[in-house]
């Protein structure tokens, strides 16, 4: 990615797409609505609340994120998507029970407007999920059609000048890429033959990308993950990153695991546990679904450890994860880890994590932080892979042959490089030998 000769301005409406309304998406909406009316700060979001070093320590610039961007604002906006449930994101928010009635009541005349759209899917790949708003078509290029037709009309209808997309839907079985996810030429045969391989999330990334507009993907599905819709959005000059929002336990491994790296101190086993009773738990219950789930999770600390090039600390880890579906919690995760490490010769040690965290809290701010950083990218030119967006995943994309960074300290890092990089900034590489001389 070149450093761009200009930056379009974020001026006009941003359109925001989201297939799958549901717990993270209405906590999104409803939360920018509730920013916007002074209702709440946005907590846990890098664009709005964080601030970034410009220039030598002594030089003290460090502006709002915000501010040193030019980002598009809360006010310029709009929110559509698609969901199997006709529920309006009012309804559906207080379904989710995630934000308090009083503030979705105080809310309700803008959230009561926005309807999903009747959704791309097939009960195959989300077994634990029922639904009846629903389109129906004889091909997968049929549907493919329909919803590029769905962002058109949205565009037009909001008068939005730019849309993104970002996946808020459930996590489909767990699928991998084969001949017909190669090309895509390949895919588009594969969408007019209904092959099987091509899940209803790929068919939006088809649809938005066809369009010119950027995708995300917050759950541990393949879809952008695949040589075909790499190459669509490298065409069509959209950018594209997934997959599966760091949020919760994971969020927390990767938090972890590199300060025991930084100290060399060893680990046997890290065993993670979650009960949640959300509907993403009830599809999370279905073993195809928790599968996807599952190696979105694991990977993370083979990266950050690097056992080959240290054997004597993590030659021989146990990682296990499980996920429990436990209806009275809710939103209301709760994810406890046994951490076995150790220290000097060799001695044991444990760290235990209880986290109660709330899942979709912890979401919402990621999914306006990457709206916000896909838009920037598409008008500064860049397209394809973001991989300076790895910092908001638990499965990065990234370049052929490359590994993931999932270190969150190293990821925050190269995320504010990349800004620095995009604004012309010098880059900061903390060697400092300058304050000495
Ligand atoms: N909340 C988190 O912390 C977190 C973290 C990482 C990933 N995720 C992922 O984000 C996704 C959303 O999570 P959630 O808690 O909002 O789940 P949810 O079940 O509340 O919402 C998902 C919505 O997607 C809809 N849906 C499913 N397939 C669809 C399709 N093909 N088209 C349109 N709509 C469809 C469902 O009807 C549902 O309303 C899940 O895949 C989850 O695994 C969430």
């Amino acid at each position: 990615m070149d450093r761009p000769d200009k930056i379009l301005p974020a001026s006009g409406k941003l359109g925001v797409l989201m297939p799958g309304m549901g717990a993270v998406a209405t906590t999104f909406i409803a939360g920018v609505e509730a920013i916007k009316a002074g209702l709440g700060k946005p907590i846990g979001s890098l664009t709005q609340m964080g601030t970034i070093r410009l220039g030598k320590r002594t030089d003290k610039r460090t502006p709002y994120i915000r501010d040193f961007l030019p980002l598009a604002g809360l006010d310029q906006l709009v929110f559509g998507g698609w969901d199997v449930f006709e529920d309006d994101v009012y309804t559906a928010a207080s379904h989710a029970g995630v934000l308090d009635q009083r503030t979705l009541d105080a809310l309700k005349d803008k959230l009561s407007v926005i309807k999903p759209m009747k959704a791309v899917f097939d009960k195959n790949y989300v077994k634990r999920l029922e639904g009846s708003h629903v389109k129906k078509a004889d091909t997968k290029w049929e549907l493919a059609e329909m919803a590029r037709q769905d962002i058109r009309t949205f565009k037009a209808d909001n008068g939005c000048d730019r849309l993104v997309m970002i996946w808020c839907g459930s996590t489909e079985i767990f699928l991998q890429g084969g001949a017909v996810h190669e090309t895509i030429e390949a895919f588009e045969q594969g969408l007019k033959d209904n092959h099987e391989a091509i899940a209803p999330s790929m068919i939006y990334a088809y649809a938005a990308l066809m369009e010119g507009v950027p995708y995300l993907n917050g759950a541990p599905n393949l879809t952008v993950d695949l040589p075909a819709i790499i190459k669509l959005a490298e065409d069509k000059g959209a950018p594209i990153m997934g997959k599966d929002f760091k949020t919760g336990q994971t969020l927390m491994k990767t938090i972890l695991a590199p300060g025991l790296k930084a100290r060399q101190l060893g680990l046997r086993g890290w065993f993670s546990t979650n009960i949640l009773g959300n509907r993403d738990g009830e599809i999370l219950d279905d073993p195809e679904s928790f599968k996807t789930k599952e190696e979105s999770k694991l990977g993370v600390l083979e990266h950050i450890l690097q056992p080959a090039l240290n054997p004597d600390l993590y030659g021989d880890i146990y990682h296990k994860v499980r996920i429990n579906y436990y209806p009275p919690r809710g939103d209301e995760k709760e994810g406890w880890d046994n951490i076995d490490i150790f220290g000097w010769l060799g001695y044991p040690m444990q760290i235990k994590v209880d986290f109660l965290c709330r899942d979709s809290i912890l979401a919402a701010p990621l999914v306006l932080d990457l709206v916000l950083f896909a838009d920037l990218a598409q008008r500064a030119g860049w397209k394809g892979v973001q991989e300076w967006l790895s910092f908001y995943f638990k499965s990065p994309q990234t370049a052929p042959g490359l590994y993931p960074e999932h270190d969150i300290f190293i990821q925050l890092m190269k995320l504010k490089n990349t800004l620095r990089f995009l604004m012309g900034e010098d880059l900061i590489t903390h060697l400092g030998q300058e304050y000495y001389d």
